[in-house]
Parts: C-alpha cells; structure tokens; sequence
C-alpha cells in the first residue's frame, strides 16, 4: 500500500502534504488573511449545519451524476483555480487535468497556473475549463479569451473578488513576495524537506506562469513573466463593462466567480453571464466576509431556480457537498482538498482526493435517502424541518381550539 492510499479523508491529504513542503510553500496553499478568522467562517458554515435523515428509502442503486451547462459529469463537484500549483509539486496542473478527465469532473485552470491552457487542453479535453483575471491591458484579458476559443473549451470563469492584492501576512512574514525574500529561519525550516526543496531546484526552481509567457519577451524568465503578471493584475479599474467586453468575446459558457452580493448576481445574469460561482476565494481577500455558504439562499432567491449556482470555500467532506446542494447550488468546486491531493501524491494524490470525496458522497446521500442529486434539497436541513413541524403544529392547535 502506497502512502496516499492510506490516507482516509482529506485531512489525512492536507498532513501528507504539510511534511513535504517548506513552511513558506505551505502557509501560501492554507493562509487565510489578516486574522483568519475567515477560514474559521468558512468550515464553520458546513460545521453548523444538520442533516435530518429519511430512513426506509430504497438507496441500494444511489447515484452522484451530475448534468451542468447540458454536459453529464460524474459527480457534483470540480475543481478549482488554484495558482502557482506546480510550484508545490512539479507538473500539479497536469496531474489535476488528467484526473479531472478520467473521473469525469470539470477543472477550471486558474488564470495563474504554471501549465498552460494548451497543455491543460490536451490532457483534460471537455474537461477543462478555465479562469481569468482582469488585466490592466484589456488587450491580454481578450486575448486568453481567443485561445480558449481556439482551443474549443466550453466555459470560462472570470474571477472577480480581486480588485486588489489582499493582506496575506503569512506570506509576507515568510518572505512570499516577488522576488522571493526568505529570512534565514525560512531557508533552514525548507531544509527540513529536503525532497521538495531537490526537485524544486532540478526542476529549474521558480516555474513557468504558462499562460502567461506568450505575451513577454522570447527571452524572458519565469520571474519575468510572474512580474509582467503581477503588473498587469490584480486591476482596480475593472467594472462591470470589463465582463460586458469578455461576455461579447466568449461564445461558450460564462461563470462569474467570487458573487457574494445578490445584487452583483442580479446584475451579472442581466449582463448575460451563465452561472455563478458563490466564493470567497477560500477566505484568502476579504478576512470579514460571510461564508458563501450563508449567502447561497440569499443568491439563489436573487436569480431563480435555474441558473447554475457553483459554491466554494470551506469543503473538505463530501457531505460538505452534499450539504451545500441541500441549501441551494447545482455544483461545488474544491480548492485546496484537490490541492493537497496533488501536493501529497502527484497524480495518485489528486484521484485519492476525488476519490475520497466521490466516497462519502455516496455515503451521506445513503444516510439521508437519497436515491440521486435530484432528491438533494431544503428538506434535508435541521431548519427547514423545524420550521415545517412548527407550521404543522401552530395549525393543529388553531383546529383545537
Ligand atoms: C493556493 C491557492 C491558489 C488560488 N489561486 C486562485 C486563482 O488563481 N484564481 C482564482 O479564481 N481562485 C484562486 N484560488 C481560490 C480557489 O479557486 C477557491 O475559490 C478556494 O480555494 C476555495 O476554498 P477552499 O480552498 O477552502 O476549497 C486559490 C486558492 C488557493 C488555496
């Protein structure tokens, strides 16, 4: 038995992860920001919530297939953007692409990914989707827009909760800036993984930002394209003109990631985006944010029963999932579960993550009764059923009297 395979939840995957990476690479996948009181928000949310069974339901042929945007995907979730991932495990995008096309799920590439959109492309097929940062040259952000239109992906997100660069003090305090400022007591502890910091530096240290490097110099080195990036984005000047302009370039499937306000959702959906992906882009830009979670009734009341809400931020536990389609969305995107699969195990991480996820999935849905996603909704939800019985009650005893 390999060491992945020993891992039983995501957990398991986040501690394998942890003893192989430096403390400055580490802290970059979990911090939060400035207090972090929103990580906390964010598991929380799924912490609070209760599920009320139904028992005496035939739940022997239980199903998780999903339909999204008319395309079948075996299970209510995907993957996340999640920048820089190759530079935690060598290759990590790659390893999220294959795994997303041979367990039918969709990976949305972030828009600061090492791998480009290309390679993605041929690993993950209709699989892949693909996330995109406004740019201060509007001429980058349309052209991303044209290779993923070349490249015949289906959907596109663009993310919009950074307009500016948020306070991250544990990189900051581990010397995680551009370039890389690491104090001593930084470069001692990375030697304290050795195998990380080896292949690292085999692998010709800093990698690659892949989508990024068509529009700098021939010549230019992966720190260059990582400052042509972080001159161009986060762009406080964005509007809602900006996604006018990418909604009028992309013909396929438009997500917006990072709603929070049903009014931005209103406004997005009149704009003729797609779908939304409620996030908080796992607490690390706002510290003070609600959960997406405690926003999702408020958003799916904004926009109706049928547009596509996705959710992230905060799911480790496939009855986070299950639950967070009780309360409202069609779909759910995990960030750093995935992340720490790859970290962990490469390839063999990122299956045991889905896997891991797929499985208790399937076994919340026996718990509670339910046969396939369909049956997911409110009436799962400790609330919801006392509110009901409470209704019920109030009415017996208005017959009484
Ligand atoms: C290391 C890391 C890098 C991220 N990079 C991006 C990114 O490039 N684009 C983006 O839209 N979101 C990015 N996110 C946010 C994720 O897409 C997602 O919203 C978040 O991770 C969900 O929370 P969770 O990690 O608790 O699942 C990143 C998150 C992490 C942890």
């Amino acid at each position: 038995m390999s060491r992945i395979d020993s891992a039983i939840n995501i957990d398991d995957l986040k501690r394998m992860a942890k003893r192989k990476l430096p403390k400055i690479m580490f802290d970059f996948i979990e911090g939060g920001v400035e207090d972090e009181v929103g990580l906390r928000t964010n598991t929380n949310a799924f912490r609070d919530l209760r599920l009320v069974p139904r028992y005496y339901v035939d739940t022997s042929k239980r199903e998780q297939k999903s339909k999204l945007f008319g395309n079948d995907f075996a299970s209510p979730f995907g993957i996340a953007p999640t920048g820089m991932a190759g530079a935690f495990r060598k290759d990590a995008e790659l390893f999220l692409a294959q795994t997303a096309r041979e367990a039918n799920i969709p990976y949305l590439m972030s828009g600061a990914s090492n791998a480009s959109m290309e390679q993605g492309a041929k690993l993950a097929g209709k699989n892949l989707w693909y996330q995109i940062y406004g740019a201060k040259n509007r001429a980058f952000q349309l052209d991303l827009v044209r290779r993923a239109t070349d490249l015949g992906l289906t959907t596109l997100a663009v993310t919009c909760d950074v307009p500016v660069a948020s306070n991250r003090e544990r990189n900051r305090r581990n010397g995680f800036v551009r370039p890389l400022r690491m104090t001593l007591p930084t470069i001692l502890e990375a030697m304290l993984h050795p195998g990380w910091v080896i292949n690292y530096y085999r692998s010709g240290g800093l990698p690659m930002l892949g989508n990024w490097q068509p529009y700098a110099d021939k010549t230019a080195s992966a720190d260059d394209v990582a400052g042509l990036f972080a001159s161009q984005t986060p762009d406080a000047s964005q509007v809602w003109g900006d996604l006018e302009a990418i909604r009028n370039a992309w013909g396929g499937k438009l997500l917006l990631k990072g709603v929070m306000h049903p009014e931005d959702a209103r406004i997005a959906l009149n704009m003729g985006v797609d779908g939304l992906i409620v996030s908080n882009h796992g607490a690390r830009q706002l510290d003070m944010m609600p959960s997406p979670l405690d926003m999702l009734p408020m958003i799916r009341s904004a926009v109706g029963p049928d547009v596509p809400l996705l959710l992230d931020s905060g799911v480790r536990r496939g009855s986070d999932i299950v639950a967070a389609m009780c309360m409202g969305a069609d779909f759910v995107l995990t960030g750093r579960a995935t992340l720490y699969g790859a970290t962990a195990g490469g390839l063999d991480g990122v299956k045991k993550a889905v896997s891991i996820l797929q499985r208790e999935i399937d076994l919340v849905m026996g718990q509670i009764g339910a046969l396939n996603l369909d049956a997911l909704g409110p009436h799962f939800l400790l609330d919801t059923v006392r509110a009901e019985e409470e209704r019920r009650n109030t009415g017996a005893m208005a017959v009484r009297r």
